[in-house]
């Protein structure tokens, strides 16, 4: 199946969540290049344009992430513009700093990290969601992982993602949780 991204620790994460059984194409080896658009007002709106987009294009079995961080005293931000929260590119160390410098002198951290996943099997869209609640650290920690992983200490745990082995993150995270669910639907219906 054609797995819509290009990001490389993604693509390395779902793999290692979704095991052996599954051979995934990225899009460059689908012959994607260009970006696609990512403009949909909601995470669900956004993971189905993704793999809606990838279907159109090559009428094959696909399926298409997308991720938002939620900050309960941000009102939800960054959610859906998590990936340009700072700048149009996807700079992860400036949205991490942004992230630190909106919530200076905020005692109440709570967040969470939600996925969507959206998946095209013979023209049939089906979604699946996965979330983790969490904090916001007060400064980065750690080197693993991506995006916001260094600022961000799952409920139970006294490490950040960034910190946290990958088979953990990948135990408790949104996009395992999410993909599991993916995983789960496929084995019960193909
Ligand atoms: P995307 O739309 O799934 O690429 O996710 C949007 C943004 O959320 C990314 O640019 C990352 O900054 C962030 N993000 C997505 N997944 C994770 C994760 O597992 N850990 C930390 N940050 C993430």
């Amino acid at each position: 199946m054609i797995f819509a991204t290009n990001n490389a620790h993604k693509l390395e994460e779902v793999r290692a969540i979704l095991g052996e059984g599954f051979s995934l194409t990225t899009l460059r080896e689908a012959g994607i290049t260009e970006d696609i658009p990512e403009n949909e007002p909601t995470i669900e709106g956004n993971a189905l344009a993704k793999a809606r987009y990838v279907w159109n294009k090559t009428g094959a079995d696909c399926f298409a992430d997308d991720t938002g961080l939620e900050v309960d005293a941000l009102g939800g931000a960054p959610g859906v513009h998590s990936a340009r929260y700072a700048t149009d590119g996807h700079d992860f160390a400036a949205n991490r700093t942004k992230l630190l410098h909106e919530l200076e002198g905020v005692e109440e951290r709570t967040a969470r990290f939600r996925t969507v996943v959206a998946l095209i099997i013979d023209g049939e869209e089906h979604t699946f969601e996965g979330t983790v609640e969490g904090i916001i650290t007060h400064e980065e920690r750690g080197e693993g992982g991506f995006g916001y992983d260094a600022l961000f200490q799952p409920d139970g745990y006294t490490q950040t993602f960034a910190e946290l082995p990958a088979e953990v993150k990948n135990d408790i995270s949104h996009r395992g949780r999410a993909m599991r669910l993916l995983a789960e639907w496929l084995h019960n219906n193909r």
